[in-house]
């Protein structure tokens, strides 16, 4: 239902956990444990003493402990019937529990969850324990960690490692740098129907459960009947009067293991540009849709965009949107972040004029088919919070001579085959519209934008009713779209799950349970 005009309860940032509000960058090191439960209370036991970091403000912490459990995972702990049934399909049935969710997602061929190291039927994780440290910290924080009823509690099902590799992504992009900004105020204004601009402001339902999201809604979740709450543990639901909320201030977390072959990536790159390095960096730049740097490729918008940073120091990197290309001759429909955020709004810009909008809004009017082929961005946007694992490299390492911007090189030949990637992480409050829309229906989608092809990085090879999608589309500003074909796996998914990480009440609702 839509919410209600009363004044709203103000943010309690001691409810939510830490991730949401903060990436924990300061804590360079970071690992991640998946869990299964062995025993229920000895785990209870455990959660109750743990120090889970929280999203209070104040002096940035020397660690950082964060909790999520599965579907599968609540329901080990002994939470009732009623809440686990209060929650999302898709996260009911977990990442890789249905064949079709596989299919959209993408996780065919060698992305197929029966080869996944963690998260296929059988080896779907209970919990994921997520713990960040100072350099040189980490160990001595994992002894901690390990400490008390951990080992009678759980058993480790596989450790995500992590490797701080700087601010890149072991491709050597620059990467951590477009996020949405969230409204914690709650005075994003509210609206009920089209949205002409495109804008960074994120309604705080979006990334967290009990407050109104995008469409001015509460997103369904747990709630139950304030006689099962006699302690008052939770907080009320702003919109439901009587019932307590188990969702509020908690939210979903979506995990996906993703192996990079970065010697693949720049080998075919180099091998399509004809060993020219400045070709080269120009066609990677094209698939990125951003310079390894982090700058834009496409042309940056003069005017402030509402929600995006005027500091002169970031605004750069984020001031623009892809109105001034509309033939992606600037950025490549197809590239990486055009297809993860379109930045476009509810109408496309020409309909500021009021006999323009109406035309458009009964649907006639289009300056062309790709007016009407992207939904628009401000319901599908995620928080990023991914760290990457594995021993840097760079182009040098793979190709030698003129690297053209990569890093120092610092590997060893040995470890030019050593498995690496980005053990990606992303917060929403509905998977379904958010996450999953922007895999299915923007990067895994062969027909995005009226291409033939998937995500240049991230893609799925496979061809679709006998069509090949492994090709990339660079629009000419003179002549026809010059087409690359044969990409190959850059990217190969390792495992996946979707998590729910509660508030610290219903992490203490939890702990009750007997
Ligand atoms: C190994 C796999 C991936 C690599 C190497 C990668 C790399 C990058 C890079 C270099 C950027 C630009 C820098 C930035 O804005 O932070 C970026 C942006 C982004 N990526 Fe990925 N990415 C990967 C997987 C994914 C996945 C699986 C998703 C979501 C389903 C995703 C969603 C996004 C989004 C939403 C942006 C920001 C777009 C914008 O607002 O401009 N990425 N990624």
């Amino acid at each position: 239902m839509p919410f209600s005009h009363q004044p709203f309860s103000e943010v309690d940032f001691r409810d939510i956990q830490g991730l949401v509000r903060y990436g924990h960058g300061h804590l360079e090191e970071a690992s991640f444990y998946l869990l299964r439960i062995a025993d229920a209370a000895a785990a209870r036991a455990w959660l109750a003493k743990a120090s889970i970091t929280t999203a209070a403000s104040g002096h940035p912490p020397d660690m950082a402990l964060q909790v999520a459990f599965t579907h599968e995972g609540l329901k080990a702990l002994g939470v009732p019937a009623d809440i686990l049934q209060g929650f999302s399909d898709e996260f009911i049935v977990g990442m890789a529990g249905d064949e079709s969710r596989s299919r959209r997602l993408g996780d065919v061929g060698q992305n197929d969850p029966s080869r996944w190291k963690w998260g296929q039927v059988g080896t779907v994780p209970h919990m994921i324990v997520m713990l960040y440290a100072k350099p040189n910290e980490l160990a001595g924080r994992e002894a901690e960690l390990k400490k008390d009823s951990w080992l009678t509690a759980f058993t480790e099902l596989y450790p995500l490692h992590t490797k701080n590799i700087g601010d890149t992504e072991p491709f050597g992009f620059k990467d951590g740098i477009s996020q949405p900004v969230i409204d914690w105020e709650r005075t994003k204004p509210e609206r009920l129907h089209d949205t002409l601009d495109y804008t960074n402001v994120a309604a705080l339902g979006e990334f967290l459960l009990g407050y109104p999201n995008e469409y001015t809604r509460y997103t369904d979740r747990p709630l139950i009947d304030e006689k099962e709450d006699p302690d008052r543990i939770l907080p009320l639901a702003e919109d439901k009067p009587g019932k307590r909320d188990f969702g509020r201030n908690g939210t979903y977390i979506v995990v996906r293991d993703l192996s990079q072959d970065v010697p693949a990536f720049w080998r075919y790159v180099d091998a399509q540009t004809n060993h020219d390095p400045v070709a080269r960096q120009k066609l990677a730049h094209a698939m990125v849709g951003r310079t390894m740097k982090g700058d834009p490729i496409v042309r940056i918008r003069p005017e402030p965009i509402e929600g995006i940073s005027t500091d002169p120091e970031t605004v750069w990197e984020n001031q623009f949107t892809f109105e001034n290309d509309p033939e992606g001759t600037a950025c490549p429909f197809g590239a990486h972040i055009r297809r993860a955020n379109p930045r476009n709004a509810d109408l496309p810009a020409d309909a500021r004029r009021l006999w323009r909008r109406i035309v458009r809004m009964l649907g006639f009017g289009s300056r062309g088919s790709r007016d009407d082929l992207l939904s628009s961005t401000r319901f599908h946007r995620i928080l990023r919070r991914g760290r990457e694992f594995g021993p840097p490299i760079c182009v040098k390492d793979i190709l030698g001579g003129d690297s053209r911007g990569g890093t120092a090189s610092q590997v060893s030949k040995a470890d030019l085959g050593a498995e690496r990637g980005l053990r990606f992480i992303c917060i929403n409050a509905n998977i379904s519209r958010q996450f999953e829309f922007i895999q299915t229906a923007w990067m895994e989608n062969p027909k995005f934008d009226g291409l033939d092809e998937r995500d240049p990085l991230t893609g799925a090879r496979g061809a679709l009713a006998g069509i090949a999608t492994n090709s990339f589309s660079v629009p000419q500003d003179n002549g026809p779209a010059k087409r690359i074909a044969g990409l190959t796996d850059f990217v190969t998914v390792r495992g996946g799950a979707y998590f729910f990480m509660p508030s610290i009440s219903a992490l203490r609702y939890i702990c009750r349970i007997s």
